[in-house]
């Protein structure tokens, strides 16, 4: 089973993606880690592309599509992936249409998480994962059992995204709507776009998305 997930920063992509990719055996394809794990290491993509993240804008098309065509086509793909972050515009989403014919792989369901921008905010610069295992959390609305110390792994060192920021999660928005948000009508058009109610707590949204998938 393959799966886009689609919605605004903030709009809990990568928290179900993490619980899909537990529960359905497929992988997280997450474009944003990729980009982030690119910069941490120095590389040449990672330093053309750390600029453009710091300022909420968008990396160009061309790396993002040959870096998500490349990752597509490892072993761990075979069983499913969830695109997390990828396609966000349009000349992404039809040169996914191409890899994928090429590949012979289908996109099951496209999924769009509906949520508030005011309230993304909120969401965005609360958020911070877990140093060791990459485990999310949220000051509010998604905390540890235990205060200070990982659920999954034990581990007691977290970080936060140096673009979850109030000012940068603007532009982010601005961003999405700009040219994000277009690919929802062309996924639309294709018959294939579902939605689900994303201001609903993370345990109703995993629900709505159990009852989309089966
Ligand atoms: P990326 O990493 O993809 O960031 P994003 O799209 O801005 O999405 P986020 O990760 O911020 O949001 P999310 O929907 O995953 O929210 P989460 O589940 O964590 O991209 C970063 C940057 O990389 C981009 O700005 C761009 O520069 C570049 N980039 C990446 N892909 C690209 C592409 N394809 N093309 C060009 N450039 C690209 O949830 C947020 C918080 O809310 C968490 O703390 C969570 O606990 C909490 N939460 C989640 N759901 C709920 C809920 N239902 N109720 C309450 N709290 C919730």
């Amino acid at each position: 089973m393959n799966l886009i997930l689609l919605g605004p920063p903030g709009a809990g992509k990568g928290t179900q993606a993490k619980g899909l990719q537990e529960r359905y055996s497929i992988v997280q394809l997450s474009t944003g880690d990729m980009l982030r794990a690119e910069v941490a290491s120095g590389s040449e993509l990672g330093q053309q592309a750390k600029e453009i993240m710091d300022s909420g804008g968008l990396v160009s098309d061309d790396l993002i599509i040959n870096m998500i065509s490349s990752r597509i086509d490892q072993d761990d793909c075979k069983n499913g992936f969830i695109l997390d972050g990828f396609p966000r515009t349009t000349p992404q989403a039809e040169a996914l249409d191409k890899m994928l014919e090429e590949k012979s792989f289908v996109i099951d369901h496209v999924i769009e998480l509906k949520v508030d921008d005011d309230a993304m905010v909120t969401r965005i610069t609360g958020r911070y994962t877990c140093a060791g295992c990459g485990a999310g959390y949220h000051d509010e609305f998604q905390k540890p059992k235990e205060n200070g110390v990982c659920d999954k792994c034990g581990g007691t060192e977290f970080s936060r995204r140096a673009d979850d920021n109030a000012e940068t999660v603007r532009s982010r928005l601005e961003a999405y709507h700009d040219q994000t948000a277009p690919i929802v009508s062309y996924y639309g058009d294709k018959g294939v776009m579902k939605s689900v109610d994303g201001m609903a707590s993370i345990d109703e949204v995993k629900g709505q998305l159990d009852a989309i998938l089966g």
